[in-house]
């Protein structure tokens, strides 16, 4: 079945109900009453090379002065933005202050499966874990966040996440704005949803599990549609979808260019603008925006057309404000109010970094991945029936087996995998690589946002990559491949492999 044809299903299945409970607007609409954007604290671990993170429960507000439980590392919500220098060891000491499980990833980071974090690194309550993390890979925008399986994306959605900077010193030579919140500005964008008395709810709907969970309000660093002030000047962000399912289509509303610089993992060798730019689930994007003209500029995201449509979330959720969402254009994401200080960096840079090699022709072996929605049925049809539970994902026909690896690779080759999707598109990542995207959706000559190393890529049909194994992982602390909408990855879409 092709996404079109499962969506339409779907969304017949869902019509059979009516939805008129779905009118309330938003909280945080009018731009007056918006929140300024928060800015999570910079833990520079330069000097230190140590990073200390405690995952507490918090009590956070979101801006409704409402009270929901959330988690975080070092805070009620999210972590702290974490900066450390390539070629330095850090030395992590995480405690685990929670009344469950927890292992917690490092996205992105090139280092060996044995300090990686997967679900095979769970630490109890109360414990401590202490790798230490060899940083040695370009400059970049990693994150950190849970995952324990099958909780990652509840872990997550309460606030478990955390961006990890990796920085060479050179960003002046390459004429790019770097002072942490005053011209690079680090956005880890979410959607989420909250109940009519504005606490944070993660009730799973069937719909939210087949499609992922989507809220009906955009988060950026924890507060609902905030506005930020920086210089009349070129601005750097660092966007992060930290999203659990939703795919955003981010633009500016008056159309001024985002020119990007980098993606997962690493620069571009100079900037490309872009008008619109999609980042699915686990993805980052880093772009440069000229605000010397001092004017105001709204960035939206338009609809995620991985959700179905109107009506069928809403429905099958019972929540209040989910399908009017649905039903809307663009959604705001963050507003930005350029003030009148000095600008710093006033152009553009020519050139960022060096050229990209050619990408592979010669692999060691090739792989093929299917990532497969409805093992045993659909499961709609079983909770109908009186079944319960969600549905049973997984890759290449199996759902993901803790016990049972399922590929082994040879350490400093590259291979050739083939990704093909199904029903959805589905992002997929890799623990423990980069690599680089051959073929796509567009075909041959992949997407504006496909260039470059990734470590994610969002499968619509069919996705080629070169990926370069450099990072060992043994049989008992594997990497992981999977879909990085969570509610997929918790029902099964991931699969674990070992490197030597
Ligand atoms: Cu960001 Cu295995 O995940
Ligand atoms: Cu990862
Ligand atoms: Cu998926």
């Amino acid at each position: 079945m092709d996404r079109r044809r499962f969506l339409k299903n779907s969304l017949a299945a869902a019509t059979a109900a009516t939805w008129g409970s779905a009118a309330t607007g938003r909280a945080w609409a009018r731009p007056a009453e918006r929140p300024m954007l928060p800015l999570p604290g910079l833990v520079d671990v330069e000097k230190s090379g140590r990073l200390d993170l405690t995952a507490q429960q918090g009590r956070h507000t979101f801006g409704s002065g409402t009270v929901s439980s959330t988690l975080g590392y070092n805070q009620d919500y999210l972590g702290p933005i974490v900066r450390a220098q390539r070629g330095q060891d850090v030395a992590v000491r995480l405690l685990n202050g929670l009344d469950e499980p927890l292992a917690t990833h490092w996205h992105g980071l090139l280092v060996p499966g044995e300090v990686d974090g997967g679900p095979h690194q769970a630490i109890d309550p109360g414990a401590v874990w202490e790798p230490v993390l060899p940083i040695d890979q370009p400059p970049s925008t990693a994150w950190f966040h849970a995952h324990t399986h099958p909780h990652t994306a509840r872990q997550v959605y309460a606030g478990l996440a955390g961006v990890f900077q990796i920085d060479d010193g050179r960003d002046d030579e390459r004429g790019l704005p770097h002072e942490h919140g005053v011209d690079d500005f680090t956005l880890v964008i979410q959607d989420r949803r909250f109940d009519p008395s504005g606490r944070l709810d993660y009730r799973l709907a069937m719909m939210d599990r087949m499609h992922g969970f989507r809220g009906d309000h955009i988060l950026v660093n924890g507060a609902p549609y905030p506005r930020a002030r920086m210089p009349r000047s070129i601005v750097r962000l660092r966007l992060l979808n930290g999203s659990n399912a939703r795919i955003y289509h981010l633009h500016f509303d008056d159309g001024r260019p985002m020119h990007v610089i980098a993606n997962d993992s690493g620069y571009w060798p100079k900037p490309a603008a872009a008008t619109e730019l999609r980042l699915a689930p686990g993805e980052r994007l880093e772009v440069l925006v000229d605000f010397r003209d001092g004017r105001e500029a709204e960035l939206v995201t338009g609809p995620d057309q991985n959700q179905g449509g109107p009506g069928m979330m809403g429905m099958m959720s019972g929540l209040r404000s989910t399908a009017s969402a649905l039903l809307e254009g663009d959604m705001p994401v963050l507003s930005f109010h350029p003030a009148g200080e000095k600008a710093k960096v006033d152009r553009l840079p020519e050139t960022i970094d060096d050229e990209l090699p050619a990408p592979p022709t010669a692999f060691a072996r090739r792989r093929h991945f299917t990532l497969d929605m409805m093992l045993g049925g659909m499961p709609m049809m079983r909770g109908m029936m009186g079944g319960s539970g969600g549905p049973t994902m997984g890759i290449n026909g199996r759902p993901f087996d803790m016990q049972r690896i399922n590929e082994q690779v040879g350490l400093g080759t590259t291979e050739h995998w083939t990704i093909e999707s199904n029903m959805l598109m589905h992002p997929f990542h890799i623990h423990g690589v980069r690599f680089r995207v051959l073929a796509d959706e567009s075909g041959q000559s992949p997407r504006l946002g496909n260039q470059g190393y990734k470590d994610t890529v969002l499968v619509d049909g069919r996705v080629e990559v070169a990926v370069d194994f450099t990072q060992p992982a043994s049989r008992e602390t594997p990497f992981m491949y999977h879909c990085h909408i969570l509610e997929h990855e918790d029902a099964g879409m991931m699969g674990h492999f070992n490197v030597s």
